[in-house]
Formats: structure tokens, C-alpha cells, sequence
């Protein structure tokens, strides 16, 4: 069974091979064979297929790639967020609220919750979305939080290294690399921990991610998100796909991630909800480090699934163009994800897609909290 959407308006194709960012095509089509793309270029040159969708010159992009999120929590911290606005700062410590709450819940109300953020992200165009444990920080817990998580995508990663919950900190970093790692890595892809002041040293970040490795994951970290800290070099060091927050960085440390070539991913919307400085993508692009934008759902320091948002606080306070911002959402999200089947329309790939109320992606940016995305295409079908 074969699709032609045609008359596209703007096409953004992700193109590595194209002159330009995005590999743009105006007045284009592009033809869906079962889950995949089958050809991509100017409406008029379209092969036939056995449906026609018209696109009436809207714009189509790669679904969003949302490689940082927390989904597997029961709970919020609305009140949290609250005396944040009116003063309060925020820190490592809030997570174990939401543990409390999401070890009383049972894996039904789990996994309805994670559902519920999973459609709210595709309504808004996410098509992979990569979500995290952390919240459960018991070997049970954490199992059954990557199980729920499990059952919305493959990209799910072990984060018993989020907060040290109770009792001893090396008794606790014990227990990550041993018998929670164990039970978690059956339904993990990958390894992440929380390096920073307040939850994990270097030293310990470090005995996490090679234990994770040595099991099979692929290493991930949170890192330089409340202020200066080894994560970033640990990353650079580790030669990690992607590092995630990067709020604070020295010279030396985009040095060193431009030379290991570890993606930084940005998320915006943490900035935005604890009212700290946005890290600067500018500085980051300009010194040659790939820049990946997520949104880092969670109940804590930021609770949008809004990757339409993130895109326009990168391109309003971060620096970034609209044609950066969009591709940090897409492609380089994928990269993230050490992924090569999304993010890009080319034909092989997968046809998942975003059909925008709107002539361009730069209306991503130029209508902030405007509902644009009318419709969502996952592996070749709208959702
Ligand atoms: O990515 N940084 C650590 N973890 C989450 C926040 C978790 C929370 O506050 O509940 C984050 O921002
Ligand atoms: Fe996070």
C-alpha cells in the first residue's frame, strides 16, 4: 500500500547530502510505502501510488526526536514549581517527592499516566521519544518502571543514579551497579546517571555508566545542569553519544566535547521552569558541537512535552536559527539516540512525519504556543 502526500508547501527532509540544513524542498511530494519512505522531491516529477493526500501547501517535517524524558512518575509538583516563580531555587533534592509517589502507584496507574504524556507528545508531533526511569530507585521500582516505559518505546534508559533515595551513598551506588542493574537492564536500552552536585560525584557517576556498559547499556549522562562540574569532561572522556543539559560549561569543557564529538542536548524548557540562564547554543554551534534539543518531561524542573516549545525558546533565547532549532528537534535527536532510521525523510527511512498548520517550520518559532501541528505520521500512518 502506497501514499503520496503532495502539495507540500515546504518539505524538510534532514538531507545530510542537500546544500542547505534542513534539505528543503518547496512544491514537493513525498511517496509512503508501507512504514518507510519511498521517494521524496518535487510535486510535479511525483510517481503514482495507489492514495493521494493533500497536504493544500502546508509545511511537512521529520517527527520531533525527543531523546530526554522522565514519563514513569505518578504525582506532581505543581506547588513545587509554584514557590519557585514566587522565589524558592531549585534543587537535585524535589525527585524524591515524586519517588514516594510512584512507588505508592500501582503499574496500572503507571502505565496509564505514561500513556496519557506519550499522546499528549505525539498531538504535538513527537514520533520517538526516549523516556527514563528514576523515580522508582528500588531494584522492584526501577524494573517495573522500565517495563511500563518499555511498552511505549525502545529507547528506554536506566536511571537508578537519579537521587541517592535513602541511607548510605556508596551502599546506594552499590545497589545501581549491582543487583538493580541486573533487574533493570532486561527492559533497558541504555545507562544514564545524574552527575551533579547534590546526586552524584564523578567518581560515581563514572562506576555507574562502565557497570551499565559492561552489562550491555549504552552510557548517557545529565550533566552541568545547576552549575560548573566534571559531567561534561566525564562525557567527552567516556566518548558518550550525547550529554544532556549543559547549562554551565567552560572553554575547556565545549572543547572537549567538540573533539569526542558528543552530541550536547539542550532542554530548554528546564531553563524556563526553574528560572535559570538558558545554556547557550550559540557558543556551542559556533565552536563546532552538535546541539540536540529535548524537552526533559518530568514533574520536577520541567513538565512540558512541548518539543514546538522547546524549538522556540532555543531560537529566542538560545541563539539558535529556526532552520538549527528545528534540525537540534530532528535530526540531531536522533543522532542522540545513536538512531539513523528517523529524523530524516529520505526514501529508506522511516515515514514519520509532521504535518504543520503553517507555510514553514520557521512558524515553529514565529507562533510560540500555537497549537501547529495538524497532524502526526508514525512508521507511515497518521496517529
Ligand atoms: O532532568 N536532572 C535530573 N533529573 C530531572 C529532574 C528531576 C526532578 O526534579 O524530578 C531533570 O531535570
Ligand atoms: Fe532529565
Amino acid at each position: 500500500m502506497s501514499t503520496l502526500i503532495t502539495n507540500i508547501g515546504e518539505l524538510v527532509t534532514n538531507d545530510p547530502d542537500a546544500d542547505d540544513l534542513l534539505g528543503i524542498v518547496e512544491r514537493a511530494a513525498l511517496v509512503v510505502e508501507g512504514k518507510h519512505v519511498a521517494w521524496v522531491g518535487p510535486a510535479t516529477d511525483a510517481p503514482a501510488a495507489d492514495q493521494v493526500v493533500d497536504a493544500g501547501g502546508r509545511a511537512v517535517l521529520p517527527g520531533f526526536v525527543d531523546s530526554h524524558s522522565h514519563l514513569v512518575f505518578a504525582g506532581d509538583r505543581a506547588a513545587e514549581f509554584a514557590a519557585r516563580m514566587a522565589g524558592e531555587p531549585y534543587a537535585a533534592g524535589g525527585i524524591r517527592t515524586t519517588v514516594a509517589a510512584t512507588r505508592a502507584a500501582t503499574d496500572e496507574q503507571l502505565t496509564a499516566h505514561v500513556a496519557r504524556l506519550v499522546q499528549e507528545m505525539r498531538r504535538q508531533g513527537t514520533t520517538t521519544v526516549e523516556i527514563k526511569s528514576g523515580y522508582g530507585l528500588t531494584v522492584r521500582d526501577e524494573a517495573r518502571s522500565l517495563a511500563v516505559a518499555r511498552q511505549f518505546t525502545e529507547e528506554t534508559t536506566y536511571l537508578g543514579a537519579h537521587v541517592v533515595p535513602e541511607g548510605d551513598p556508596d551502599e546506594y551506588v552499590a545497589l545501581v551497579t549491582g543487583p538493580m542493574l541486573e533487574a533493570a537492564a532486561p527492559h533497558a536500552r541504555w545507562i544514564d546517571a545524574f552527575c551533579e552536585t547534590g546526586a552524584f560525584d564523578e567518581d560515581q557517576s563514572r562506576a555507574v555508566l562502565r557497570a551499565g556498559m559492561a552489562a550491555g547499556l549504552r552510557p548517557r549522562l545529565h550533566a552541568n545542569q545547576l552549575g560548573p562540574g566534571p559531567g561534561a569532561r566525564l562525557a567527552a572522556d567516556l566518548g558518550l553519544t550525547a550529554v544532556d543539559h549543559c547549562t554551565y560549561l567552560t572553554d575547556d569543557d565545549v572543547h572537549a566535547l567538540r573533539d569526542s564529538g558528543t552530541i550536547a542536548t539542550l532542554l530548554p524548557g528546564v531553563e524556563f521552569s526553574t528560572r535559570q540562564p538558558y545554556p547557550d547554543a550559540r557558543r556551542l554551534l559556533d565552536a563546532g558541537v552538535r546541539v540536540a534539543l529535548a524537552s526533559d518531561c518530568n514533574p520536577g524542573s520541567c513538565f512540558t512535552s512541548s518539543m514546538p516549545l522547546c524549538i522556540a525558546l532555543a531560537v529566542r533565547e538560545m541563539g539558535m536559527t529556526p532552520a538549527e532549532a528545528v534540525h537540534a528537534a530532528t535530526a540531531v535527536g536522533a543522532a542522540a539516540l545513536d538512531r539513523d532510521d528517523v529524523g530524516v525523510l529520505v526514501p529508506g527511512r522511516r515515514a514519520d512525519l509532521v504535518v504543520l498548520d503553517a507555510p514553514t517550520h520557521v512558524h515553529l518559532a514565529y507562533r510560540p504556543g500555537v497549537p501547529l501541528v495538524a497532524q502526526t505520521w508514525v512508521e507511515g500512518r497518521p496517529v
